[in-house]
């Protein structure tokens, strides 16, 4: 894993752009992988200002997001898909037929998995793939005691998932319980994965990531054995590993 340490978060976001922007003007044909969250926010900001100011084109960039909330209408605002239009799609010339993400309010979800990972698959899969990371490790929503093996599959979340979203609904009981997301071996087929990781509050998910062997409690870690994965890392989320280091 090659790690890049950044001093906070708005140079973690321009590295982040930069190097999407590299991968797009290289290939405009790239498949991208793409996450939700806090974290993303800044370097889908900086993809906008680009697309404006420099004219970098998307239109034909295939996109796949990780993940969606079951049971959330499309148009909700907590939906991932509205997520997606206000931070990036809305403002760059991507065509919407080129853009996926999974369809959590399907009657079945099981059937809308096997969908999306065909559809992943046709696309000869992600070329990039950019990922967060959970306080509890999980990557999309895989949680811990995810197979390494899974592939897209509904998943519960977990108590402390739900607690870290509430933040953007109006309570935690809005928050949706299920969601349907890639899996561990859906995302590890990347041929190239770029974990980004800010705060404080990752700081202990950064400590596990960087001192333990791939393990399925940690799903994380399943990136220990890509051969293609960089870390953009913050100070504060590096606090306690230079802890470690210095103790
Ligand atoms: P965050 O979420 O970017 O909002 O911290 C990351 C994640 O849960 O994967």
């Amino acid at each position: 894993m090659k790690i890049i340490k950044v001093k906070d978060y708005k140079e973690l976001s321009e590295t982040a752009a930069r190097l999407i922007l590299e991968k797009v003007r290289a290939n405009p044909q790239l498949v991208l992988g793409l996450a939700t969250g806090g974290t993303p926010e800044g370097m889908y900001e900086q993809l906008v200002t680009d697309h404006r100011t420099a004219g970098t084109s998307y239109q034909q960039i295939t996109t796949f997001n990780l993940d969606e909330y079951a049971g959330l209408p499309r148009e909700d605002r907590n939906s991932y898909y509205t997520y997606m239009r206000q931070q990036l799609f809305d403002h760059i010339d991507i065509p919407e037929e080129n853009v996926h993400l999974p369809n959590g309010e399907t009657e079945d979800l099981q059937a809308e998995c096997r969908h999306y990972e065909q559809l992943i698959k046709e696309a000869g899969d992600v070329d990039l793939q950019i990922l967060g990371i959970g306080g509890n490790g999980h990557i999309g929503f895989n949680e811990p005691g995810t197979s390494f093996d899974s592939v897209t599959h509904v998943v519960t979340l977990d108590e402390s998932t739900r607690e870290a979203n509430a933040r953007y609904f109006s309570s935690l009981d809005e928050v949706p319980t299920h969601a349907v997301t890639m899996g561990i071996q859906t995302i590890m087929r990347a041929k190239e994965i770029v974990l980004l990781v800010s705060g404080e509050s990752k700081a202990d998910a950064i400590v596990r990531l960087l001192t333990e062997e791939a393990n399925e409690s940690f799903p994380a870690s399943a990136l220990l054995t890509h051969p293609n994965v960089t870390l953009i890392v913050d100070e504060e989320a590096l606090k306690k590993v230079d802890q470690i280091k210095t103790n």
